[in-house]
């Protein structure tokens, strides 16, 4: 379930109804209107830490990483669907979604390094796996095969579990066994936001695909920050009382907690779906109590669950940015860098509301934002024809 809230978003839409504009002329308005957004785009990725124009219309705003042609994407999308001819249907937030997607994929193709999906809704349905049939697989390893790393960036943590994630990805696994030693190097899992690095490997006996976790010591400090772990436990502590109380005072009888070494959430024991107006409110009631400790966390609506982990998806993919550069074919790695920056790195999500766990990779990386594993693919394959 994609709830569609995002300021930018919002602005743009806002901008298209606002009644100074005539109806009549819609396509010229709608045209107008990203045009202008391109521009303050770009001045604020010209001016990150400036007060642009764009700060001050949407607070929230993060790094944008490269400039991005709005309206050429807008003219792509239009020859396909056709919006622009409409008189009296204003686009939608959808339609304006897909509209940035396309122009973040124009603008990234050719320099693209690292590619990093969220798991659940993304690659495959929520709770689901991916078999050796799924379109995705073949998107994967052609990634793969043009030099690139792909890593997943999901919340799923199963600590000393590798078998876990290969259950989930048995079939991208699968594939692998036909690649390259330096292809199936450059394929790893992000797990528990940004706590466990899973690397593959073949194991002689039967010759298939496995994961394995990776030392700590070789990739942690990527993260660029350390923390005890008497204040991890502490905010899990508090976490956990949160989830308690807010629970039983929302009536969510079928809510059951889990703890682990690095999150604690609830799931549901009933086959009724929770409501996602609860759900909201425990994400909203745990973001506000945990925010002023000293360990950063990403308290999330995983749509029937709720799971503060600590960390997020920024300082997994910042990992990931450090660790995998020695990777990268020596024509990609170019000459002075020694990590993959921003504007060379693709995240590609479907949460990225306030209670989205995939919304902090902004903070990282560009992003894409999909609605379900379809529009993955659809972009994914219009990436590698760019
Ligand atoms: P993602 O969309 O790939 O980031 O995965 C999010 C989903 O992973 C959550 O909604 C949960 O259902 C599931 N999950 C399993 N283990 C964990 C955990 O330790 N923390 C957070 N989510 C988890």
């Amino acid at each position: 379930m994609l709830k569609e809230q995002d300021p930018l978003i919002e602005m743009i839409l806002e901008g298209i109804m606002s009644p100074g504009h005539d109806t009549a002329d819609m396509d010229v308005t709608i045209t107008d209107i990203f045009q202008g957004v391109q521009d303050m785009m770009l001045e604020h990725h010209e001016n990150p830490e400036g007060q642009t124009r764009l700060k001050k219309y949407v607070p929230s705003m993060k790094k944008v990483f490269l400039p991005l042609d709005l309206v050429s994407a807008l003219k792509e999308y239009d020859a396909k669907k056709h919006l622009l001819a409409r008189k009296r249907v204003p686009p939608t937030f959808k339609e304006v979604r897909h509209v940035l997607n396309l122009s973040v994929v124009n603008a990234i193709a050719g320099k693209l390094k690292l590619v990093t999906f969220d798991a659940d809704d993304t690659i495959y349905e929520d709770g689901g796996s991916i078999s050796a049939t799924s379109r995705m697989v073949t998107i994967i390893v052609e990634l793969l095969r043009r030099g690139l790393v792909v890593s997943l960036v999901t919340a799923a943590g199963y600590p000393g579990n590798p078998g876990r994630y290969e259950e989930r990805l048995r079939g991208i696994l699968d594939a692998l066994e036909s690649c390259t030693k330096e292809e199936r190097a450059r394929f790893l899992v992000m797990g528990g936001e940004c706590n466990y690095l899973l690397e593959t490997y073949t194991k002689r006996e039967d010759g298939k695909v496995y994961l394995r976790e990776i030392d700590g010591a070789l990739w942690k400090d990527g993260r660029g920050m350390r923390w005890k772990e008497e204040e991890v436990q502490a905010l899990l502590d508090l976490a956990e009382k949160t989830l308690e109380e807010t629970t039983a005072v929302l009536h969510m009888h079928s809510a059951k907690i889990l703890r682990k070494e690095r999150a604690v959430g609830i799931y549901n024991t009933s086959h009724k779906r929770f409501a996602y107006e609860n759900l909201e409110e425990l994400c909203l009631t745990l973001q506000y109590v945990l925010k002023d400790l000293p360990v950063p966390c990403c308290a999330f609506n995983g749509g029937n669950d709720v799971w503060v982990d600590i960390g997020n998806k920024a300082l997994g993919i910042q990992a990931l940015q450090n660790y995998v550069f020695r990777f990268l074919p020596k024509d990609l790695q170019g000459d002075e860098l020694t990590k993959i920056q921003g504007m060379e790195c693709l995240h590609v999500g479907d949460r990225f509301t306030r209670t989205g766990n995939d919304t902090r990779s902004r903070d990282a990386a560009t992003t894409v934002w999909v609605s379900d594993p379809r529009e993955t693919r659809y972009i994914m394959k219009k990436l590698l024809n760019a």
